[in-house]
């Protein structure tokens, strides 16, 4: 692992499933590699689902998916943190590779089908997000990429643009792996049924007021089989016990687990005892975000620098990619006998 990338969407309060699935890897890697640990809050992809979009609100939403990550522990002094739209760079690649990338390959993106077919009008954008996401990663020749199960489609396709471009313009890119949190791969909605998410309206976020994550868990669907406090439950079958493992240590929830099966402990207590194991994860979270809503300056001051330095190494990059694409290359950057051989 020499250099990871990751991107997320500022489409409202980031949850527990972003947190899980992804954010707790960032840190963890950025702790590790430093400034070879690169993150992006990916506004351009936003505007690609016209049902999550809104002018007004996008630029507050971005500041907002900083600092949570900030708040989360993500160290901007460490790692490298910037909004895709500072770096021009990501758009001009995801254009060469538009070009490159056959349009049946798109189509058949599975996030691309359920979205659209929730659309009257579909935005080409739409489609072309899985190569925009290709931009993002390959811009940094990034190797390993931090995310949660459902982007594993495109970073199939991320791959293949790869190996494609490497096999036609000559090795230029690593073609990058997938890196998963064993513990919460896929984090369900708070229905257990599909995966969180915002589209769907089933999530805790985690700048959530606390009365509210309380009705939600108050409300968590339990082991169905298991109606009456007389009957024995079955920890695998309830959400309630799935979230536990998230947050709980495991010697607690193995207890509960015991206890819950030998008809010794309601559900009500469970979700009690989850609440207060959620929140000692996500207080601190909130006190921090409270400090830097505090001092916005502070998180924008963080994503120029992290753009400065992204901006250094996409260029490097992008020269590399004209180049290698057969770009007549502006005079100032040719000597003449270049420029010559360009025209011949
Ligand atoms: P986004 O913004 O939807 O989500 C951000 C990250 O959170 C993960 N995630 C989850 N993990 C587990 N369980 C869940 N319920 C859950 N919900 C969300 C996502 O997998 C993601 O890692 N296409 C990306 C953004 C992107 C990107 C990139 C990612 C753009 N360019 C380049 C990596 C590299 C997305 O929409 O994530």
């Amino acid at each position: 692992m020499k250099r990871v990338f990751s991107g997320f969407q500022p489409t409202g309060e980031l949850h527990i499933g972003n947190y899980l699935g992804a954010m707790v890897n960032y840190i963890a890697l950025g702790e590790q590699l430093g400034q070879n640990a690169i993150f992006c809050i990916v506004d351009y992809h936003a505007p690609t689902n016209p049902a999550a979009y809104d002018k007004d609100l996008l630029a507050q939403r971005t500041f907002e998916a900083a600092l949570v990550n900030i708040a989360a522990g993500l160290d901007p002094n460490k790692v490298i943190l910037f909004v895709q739209s500072h770096v021009a760079e990501h758009t001009e690649l995801a254009w060469i590779f538009a070009t490159q990338t056959p349009y049946g390959d798109l189509t058949r993106m599975t996030q691309f089908k359920d979205k659209a077919a929730k659309l009257v009008s579909v935005p080409a954008g739409l489609l072309m997000y899985p190569v925009l996401m290709a931009a993002d990663i390959l811009l940094y020749k990034a190797d390993t990429v931090p995310v949660g199960e459902d982007q594993t489609q495109h970073l199939e396709l991320t791959r293949e643009i790869a190996r494609r471009w490497n096999q036609t313009y000559g090795e230029t890119f690593p073609e990058p792996q997938v890196y998963l949190n064993p513990h919460a791969p896929r984090v369900p909605g708070i229905d257990g049924k599909a995966k969180m998410s915002k589209s769907v309206g089933n999530t805790i976020g985690l700048l959530e007021d606390e009365e509210s994550i309380w009705a939600k868990i108050r409300t968590m669907p339990d082991d169905p089989a298991r109606i009456r406090l007389s009957d024995p439950g079955d920890p695998e079958r309830s959400v309630v016990f799935k979230f536990l493992q998230y947050f709980a240590p495991p010697e607690l929830v193995q207890v509960l687990q015991e206890e819950y099966r030998r008809r010794g402990i309601g559900t009500l207590v469970v979700k009690q005892i989850l609440m207060q194991e959620m929140m000692k994860t996500l207080r601190p979270i909130r006190e921090r975000a409270a400090e830097l809503k505090a001092k916005p300056e502070q998180v924008l001051d963080a994503l120029e620098d992290g753009a400065t330095k992204a901006r250094r190494i996409a260029q490097a990059t992008m020269e590399e990619v004209r180049e290698k694409f057969g770009l007549l290359r502006p005079k100032r950057q040719q000597t003449p006998l270049d420029l010559r051989a360009a025209l011949r």
